[in-house]
C-alpha cells in the first residue's frame, strides 16, 4: 500500500530524510520511529504531498507520490503535527468544510462526522467552538477530521502526544477498529511502549533507516534479553549463584526483583529459577522485562550516532 524507494529529502545542505527503502502492506499499522529531527514528519509530508521529495521516490496506493499527488490526497487523510483547526468555528463545522472539501456527499458526511465523533467522545461537544478545546481535545478532533473522507490510508504524525491516559487509549482502540476496516495506518510516535503495543512493525530512523520489523523481532534481533523474577527476598547468595550460570550475561538486583540479562531465555529461565530454588529463593514472579523495545531503540539510535 506504501512503498518507499530510496527516498530523500534534503533542505538546503541538510539530508532530513536519506534514501528510505521499505514497504507497508495494506491493513498494517505501521510506527516511525527515531529522536528528534530523525526525518519522521518530512518522511509523512513527502508521502501525504505536501512536499516533494529531492531524490528516490514513493508510492502510495499504487499512484506515485508527487507525480500523481491529486490521486495521493484523495486516498490518505492526514493528522499532521499541530492540528491547525478553525477556531472560530464548532468542531462539527471544521468537520463539515473539510469534508466538503474532499467532495463528500451530505449523508455520507453526516453520518461519518457523527459516528466518528463519537467514537472520540466529542460528540456532545460538537457544536462548541474550536478555540475553546483543550489541547486532548483539538488532537482528537483533528484525528477525526483526517478520517472524515474515509481514506485508505492514514497518517498519524505523534496521534497521542497531547493525549492523557484515558484518551490516549481511546485513540488507540479507534486506530485498531480503523485496523480492522482493513485501512494502512502509518504513524509516527515517541511513545515506544504504544509502537510495541500497536503497531504490526516498526522502523527505527535516524534520517536513513536503522532497523525494521515487527517490536518482537527487533527486540529479539537487537534488543538485550532480560528476564525478572521476584523473589520473596533477595540474598547475596542467590545473586551470586544466578550470576555463575552459564547463559546469564548480567544479574541487577532492583529492590526484591533480579534482572537477569540472558542470551536465550527459553532456555536460561528454568536453569535459573532452579538455581534460585536451590539456594533457598522463593519466586514470586518470572516475567520477561518490560520496555524491551525502549531498551532496543535506545541501544540502536545510539550506536548509529556512535
Ligand atoms: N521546511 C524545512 N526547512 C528546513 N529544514 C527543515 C524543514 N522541515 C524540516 N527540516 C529539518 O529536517 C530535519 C527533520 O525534521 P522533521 O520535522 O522531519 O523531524 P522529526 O523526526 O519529525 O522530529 P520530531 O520528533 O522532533 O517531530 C530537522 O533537522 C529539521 O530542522
Ligand atoms: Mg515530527
Amino acid at each position: 500500500m506504501i512503498k518507499l524507494q530510496g527516498l530523500t529529502r534534503k533542505f538546503n545542505g541538510l539530508v532530513a530524510v536519506d534514501g528510505l527503502t521499505f514497504e507497508v502492506g495494506e491493513g498494517e499499522i505501521f510506527g516511525l520511529l527515531g529522536p528528534n529531527g530523525a526525518g519522521k514528519t518530512t518522511t509523512v509530508r513527502m508521502l501525504c504531498c505536501l512536499i516533494k521529495p529531492t531524490g528516490g521516490k514513493a508510492f502510495v496506493g499504487g499512484y506515485e507520490v508527487g507525480k500523481d499527488a491529486l490521486r495521493v490526497r484523495e486516498i490518505v487523510g492526514l493528522l499532521p503535527e499541530a492540528p491547525g483547526l478553525y477556531g472560530e468555528l464548532s468542531a462539527y463545522r471544521n468537520l463539515e468544510f473539510y469534508a466538503k472539501l474532499y467532495g463528500v456527499p451530505k449523508r455520507r458526511r453526516e453520518e461519518n462526522i457523527e459516528r466518528f465523533l463519537k467514537m472520540l467522545g466529542l460528540w456532545g461537544r460538537r457544536d462548541d467552538p474550536v478555540a475553546t478545546f483543550s489541547r486532548g481535545m483539538q488532537q482528537k478532533l483533528a484525528i477525526v477530521r483526517a478520517m472524515v473522507h474515509e481514506p485508505k490510508v492514514l497518517f498519524l504524525d505523534e496521534p497521542t502526544a497531547a493525549l492523557a491516559p484515558e484518551s490516549a487509549k481511546t485513540v488507540r482502540d479507534f486506530i485498531l477498529e480503523l485496523k480492522q476496516e482493513r485501512r494502512t495506518i502509518f504513524l509516527c510516535t515517541h511513545n515506544l511502549h504504544e509502537a510495541e503495543r500497536l503497531c504490526d512493525r516498526v522502523a527505527i530512523t535516524n534520517s536513513k533507516l536503522i532497523a525494521i520489523g515487527s517490536p518482537s523481532e527487533l527486540e529479539q534481533k537487537f534488543g538485550p534479553s532480560r528476564t525478572e523474577i521476584r523473589l520473596e527476598r533477595v540474598s547475596r547468595k542467590i545473586v551470586d549463584a544466578v550470576r555463575r550460570l552459564k547463559h546469564v550475561k548480567g544479574v541487577e538486583v532492583v529492590g526484591d526483583k533480579l534482572m537477569v540479562e540472558v542470551e536465550d531465555p527459553e532456555a536460561a529461565n528454568p536453569v535459573i529459577v532452579e538455581a534460585v530454588v536451590k539456594h533457598g529463593g522463593r519466586v514470586r514472579y518470572v516475567a520477561r522485562a518490560v520496555h524491551a523495545l525502549e531498551e532496543t531503540y535506545l541501544r540502536l539510535v545510539r550506536e548509529s550516532e556512535a
